[in-house]
């Protein structure tokens, strides 16, 4: 058994092949002067993890064709961001489902499919083949207890994600709660008013996905307006687009943590132990 990956989950594939004490394929990425993407793979066993997030369009394109570069071996697909997750249902008549759209272009090559953390678990059965997925909380949960914060608030940005805060919160039994988020558009929110105890505390907010980090500014604001000492910001998807990073500590968030599904400068968490793990269980 071996490990291939995609260009943008290359450390993350390592880590796993690390956990699972075997190697990564070397893999040869190009592009045709068109902007069409190539690649080829080194030499495969005849099991094979792939590994990819979709990021991006590309991304996505890169691990279909990965999936066929591997069409000689028995293979295991992990993915460890799934873009398009968020679109899981039609909010508007004419829309796609686009979520069903991704997870149905996966049904040939791969015998199976692990997703992280993905935003809406009935995702998973979009799928044509067996869909898996499984959570960082509790990796979420002691990171932050690695931080030394002295009883640290824990806070969803919004009720969909109070089950998670709950189980990174379970980590160090620290206090959980949530504000409530009100979506103006793709890049605007608003937090509805909710009485939380954030005075003299530390706060750690914690959510999926961090996309422009307009969630995680507008729910910082709140909490220094309510006394917060000091405000974080840890997700599991750092997909921080136009300047979110930047934008966040411009807003006073001390620091911002993510995992590897996404390669960051701030990744601190690994999903590979968890991967391993899952794939050993299988
Ligand atoms: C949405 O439901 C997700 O859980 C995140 O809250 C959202 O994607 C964050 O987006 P942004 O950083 O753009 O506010």
């Amino acid at each position: 058994m071996r490990v291939i990956s995609t260009e943008r989950s290359q450390i993350l594939a390592a880590r796993i092949a690390g956990a699972l004490e075997t190697t990564v394929v070397d893999v040869q990425f190009s592009r045709f002067p068109d902007g069409e993407l190539y690649l080829a793979a080194g030499e495969l066993d005849d099991e094979t993890i792939i590994v990819g997030s979709i990021t991006d369009n590309d991304a996505l394109v890169q691990l279909l064709l990965l999936i066929d570069a591997c069409d000689t071996s028995t293979n295991w697909l992990v993915i460890p961001y799934m873009g398009y997750a968020r679109q899981d249902k039609r909010f508007r008549t004419g829309e796609p489902i686009s979520a069903r759209v991704i997870a149905r272009l996966f049904g040939r090559g791969v015998a199976s499919c692990i997703t992280v953390n993905i935003h809406e678990k009935k995702v998973l059965g979009y799928f044509d083949i067996p869909a898996s997925n499984i959570s960082l909380a509790s990796e979420m949960g002691n990171y932050i207890k690695s931080m030394g914060l002295d009883d640290p608030l824990i806070i969803a940005p919004d009720d969909g994600a109070l089950a998670f805060a709950r189980d990174v919160a379970s980590a160090g039994e620290w206090d959980c709660d949530h504000l409530e988020k009100i979506r103006l558009s793709g890049s605007e929110v608003k937090m509805g008013p909710k009485k939380l105890d954030a005075a003299s505390r530390s706060v750690v907010i914690v959510d999926d996905i961090i996309s422009t980090g307009g969630t995680i500014a507008t729910a910082a604001a709140m909490l220094y307006h309510q006394g917060a000492d000091n405000v974080y910001a840890s997700c599991i998807h750092g997909v921080l687009i136009g300047g979110a990073y930047a934008h966040l500590k411009a807003n006073g968030v001390r620091d911002i943590i993510c995992s590897d599904t996404i390669e960051r400068g701030c990744s601190r968490i690994t999903a590979a132990g968890q991967i391993a793990a899952a794939l050993r269980s299988g």
